[in-house]
Formats: structure tokens, C-alpha cells, sequence
């Protein structure tokens, strides 16, 4: 009895491994990329949940596209926008779900839409039964070079972002950018955001070409050929930086640049952000506290503020509130395991963790963003931010 074995250690190491591939005419019937399974041959049933203006869109394509390869598909709408990232949208999906049973190998889930509809898809998919494959059609400038190509899925709950979610990679993910030709001006926009993010911190040859020519790609909606060379380098720096961490093992990660104060600014009701938004206002008073801090020149710091008024970026100061954002830093240490390791920008295309920000340096970078939107005699919110436009801001 003596020798009965007590203690045990269960060890495995998980291989992940999917595909992204730039495609297009995905809905016709002769193009197979949205069928094929890796592995076992493909069943015949498909539970899709495509997003509901995209289906307004593209809904006779995507009914012809399985009928003609005899697939017997159930189409689940889904209201994007994030009040509708939650449980009781969730439950929803489950529920249809329940009702059209999918084989658990061979019959991956299709999740089409921007970045609402492949996070909640992808925990559902997470969470049914313990975890069924999934592919990503992102439709979204967002889900195009974020969203859809990681591996975190999540939905809101309790008024957090993402409090509820998973790592689950999908199994491939489609990356046709016609679908951007539809996509609202403030949609795009607000992808543009997570572009210039990379390129701040990462990338300064994205930097240049977005000075370059961002403001054309952002007229054309990513439709030709200089707007595909920045969609693929944005896609390929975002999975360089993402690929070796997949699972967040390393906690200070550059692509958290601009993720420290805009999950409270985005889960504000009253301030009506979108995630891109939020992100653009915590990128500017990150970068502001990072030249108060003489880590970042005067010279490139005025160098990201002429990028975003070159790039129409919408942009307001209203209502921030530096305990609030206070509140969302040591939420967000919480989250980083009780050190702020907050990314700074360094100089265009590098950056630096710090875990000494104080209510003192958010002040300071909320009073200098605010005057600096006030000298110039504008405050350009999403509402207005065609009229101002058009009428040009006074100053540079
Ligand atoms: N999982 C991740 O790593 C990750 C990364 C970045 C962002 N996100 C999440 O992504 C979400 C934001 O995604 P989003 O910006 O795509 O928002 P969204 O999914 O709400 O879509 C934005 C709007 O565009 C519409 N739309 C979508 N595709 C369209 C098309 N082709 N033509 C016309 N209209 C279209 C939608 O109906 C919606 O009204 C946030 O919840 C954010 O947290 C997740």
C-alpha cells in the first residue's frame, strides 16, 4: 500500500494551427473556400450567423451559393453594434443552434460579419460542446485586420468589455475586401484606427504610407491596389505580433497599445464610441503622456497628430474624465496581473511598458488633448464630423 501512487501531472502541449487567406467572389457557387474542411470530408449542413446589414446586402448570394452546392445551410441574422455583443444574443445563437443540430468535426460554423459577430460566434462556437471548428468572414475593416484573425472571442457583461470569453482560434478565416465597398464611412474609419495603431508602434513603413496614402484608401474603401498592400501588412505585422503569444502567456503586448483607457471610454453610454474611437483617444493621450515623459519627440508626436487630421479621424475630448480613466488603468492591471505594463510609443514604429502612470500624468494628457482640439476650433465627433469636413479645420 505503501507504494500506491498519490500525486499526478497531466501535461500536453496544444498545436494550433489555422489558415487566413485574401480572397474574393467568395459567394460564388464554383468558389469552395468556404466549404472545405480540413480533414474528414465535409458534411452537408452548415449553421451560418451572418451579420444583419450584411446579409441586407449579400442574403440572395450567400441563400444561392449554398443551394447550388446542395448544402442545407440555417442563416441566423445577427444585430451588430456592441449592446448586441451580450448574453441574451448569445443565448440566442445557442438556442438556434440547439435547434439545428451540426455535426461536431465536419460541419464548421460560418460566422460573416465585422468584429461583433465573429467574437460572439467564436465564444458560442467555444462553448458548444466544449468546442466545434469555425470559420471568420470578416466584413468589417475592424474584423479585417483584428477581429476575425486572433484567437479571442468574448462577449460584454456586467457593462465590461469582453468579460466573458475565450482563446479559440478559428479554423481559417476569409479575407475578401469587397465587402468593405459597403461598409459606413465610420466603420471605416474606425478600422483605420487599428491600422494606425501597428503603425505607431510597430511599423514605421505603414506609418509612411499611410501619411502617404491613407487618405486615398480611405476614399476608395480599400478597393485597389495601394489599399491591399496596407491590408496585408497590417494583417502580417498584427499575426507577427500575435502568433508567438497566442495566448497571452507574455502580458506587456505591444498591439495593447491604446487598450489601456478606451475599454471604460468605449462601455460609456453617453460618450457613444466605437471601439476604433476609443482606441484612437487612448492612443493620443498615450502618446501625450509619452512626450510629457520625454520618451517620444516633439517631432513624432506631432507627426501621429498630423496623421490623424491628414486621415479625418473623428476626434473629441468631450467628456473625459481622468478618474474614469484612472478606473479603467487599474482595471486593466488587474488584467495585466497587477502591473499597469502599459505600451508608450517611443519614436514612430517602437514603444516601451511602463507601471508608474498616475492620475497626475492622465491630467496632464486630458488638459493638453483638450486644448489642442480647442486651439484648432474644432471638436470633431462622429456626428459632425462630414460637416466639419467640409468646411476644413482652421489650423493645423
Ligand atoms: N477578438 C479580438 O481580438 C478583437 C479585436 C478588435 C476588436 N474586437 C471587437 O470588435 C468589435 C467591433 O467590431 P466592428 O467594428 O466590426 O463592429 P460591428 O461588428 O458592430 O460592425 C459595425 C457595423 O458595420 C455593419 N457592417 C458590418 N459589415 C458590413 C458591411 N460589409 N457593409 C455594411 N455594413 C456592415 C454592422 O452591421 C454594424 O452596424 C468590438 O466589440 C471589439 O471589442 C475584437
Amino acid at each position: 500500500l505503501s507504494q500506491i501512487k498519490q500525486s499526478w501531472q497531466v501535461r500536453t502541449a496544444h498545436p494550433v494551427s489555422y489558415d487566413m487567406v485574401f480572397c474574393h467572389d467568395l459567394f460564388d457557387p464554383g468558389n469552395g473556400a468556404l466549404l472545405t474542411t480540413e480533414g474528414e470530408q465535409g458534411g452537408r449542413r452548415r449553421f451560418v450567423v451572418v451579420d444583419r446589414n450584411v446579409l441586407n446586402h449579400h442574403g440572395a448570394a450567400i441563400d444561392r451559393y449554398f443551394q447550388k452546392n446542395d448544402i442545407i445551410a440555417c442563416i441566423h441574422p445577427l444585430e451588430a453594434g456592441e449592446d448586441n455583443k451580450s448574453p441574451s444574443q448569445l443565448k440566442a445563437v445557442l438556442s438556434a443552434l440547439d435547434t439545428f443540430p451540426i455535426n461536431r468535426r465536419n460541419e464548421p460554423i460560418i460566422a460573416i460579419g465585422g468584429g461583433v459577430v465573429t467574437d460572439l460566434v467564436g465564444f458560442a462556437a467555444s462553448i458548444w460542446r466544449r468546442g466545434v471548428p469555425r470559420i471568420n468572414v470578416p466584413t468589417t475593416l475592424m474584423g479585417f485586420v483584428d477581429a476575425a484573425i486572433g484567437v479571442k472571442t468574448g462577449i460584454n457583461f456586467n457593462r465590461n468589455k469582453n468579460r466573458l470569453g475565450s482563446f479559440s482560434p478559428p479554423d481559417r478565416v476569409l479575407l475578401d475586401s469587397s465587402f468593405l465597398q459597403t461598409l459606413p464611412k465610420r466603420h471605416l474609419l474606425n478600422g483605420v484606427a487599428e491600422i494606425l495603431k501597428l503603425a505607431i508602434v510597430k511599423e514605421p513603413d505603414l506609418f509612411s504610407l499611410l501619411e502617404q496614402h491613407g487618405r486615398h484608401c480611405i476614399e476608395v474603401h480599400f478597393q485597389d491596389s495601394i489599399s491591399q498592400a496596407i491590408l496585408s501588412m497590417s494583417v502580417d505585422s498584427m499575426l507577427t505580433e500575435l502568433a508567438p503569444n497566442l495566448f497571452e502567456t507574455e502580458l506587456a503586448r505591444v498591439v495593447d497599445f491604446g487598450h489601456t483607457f478606451s475599454p471604460a471610454l468605449e462601455m460609456h453610454a453617453d460618450m457613444d464610441l466605437l471601439h476604433g474611437e476609443a482606441v484612437l483617444i487612448d492612443m493620443l493621450l498615450s502618446s501625450i503622456i509619452a512626450w510629457k515623459r520625454s520618451l517620444l519627440s516633439r517631432s513624432d508626436l506631432d507627426r501621429i497628430f498630423s496623421l490623424v487630421l491628414t486621415l479625418r479621424l473623428p476626434l473629441s475630448s468631450k467628456g473625459l474624465q481622468p478618474n474614469m480613466l484612472m478606473q479603467s488603468l487599474i482595471e486593466r492591471q488587474h488584467h495585466r496581473n497587477g502591473v499597469q505594463r502599459m505600451p508608450l510609443p517611443t519614436g514612430i514604429g517602437s514603444c516601451c511598458f511602463v507601471k508608474n502612470i498616475t492620475l497626475e500624468d492622465i491630467n496632464q494628457a486630458v488638459t493638453y488633448l483638450h486644448r489642442w482640439l480647442q486651439d484648432r476650433h474644432f471638436e470633431y465627433g462622429h456626428q459632425n464630423h462630414e460637416r466639419i469636413f467640409q468646411r476644413g479645420p482652421r489650423g493645423n
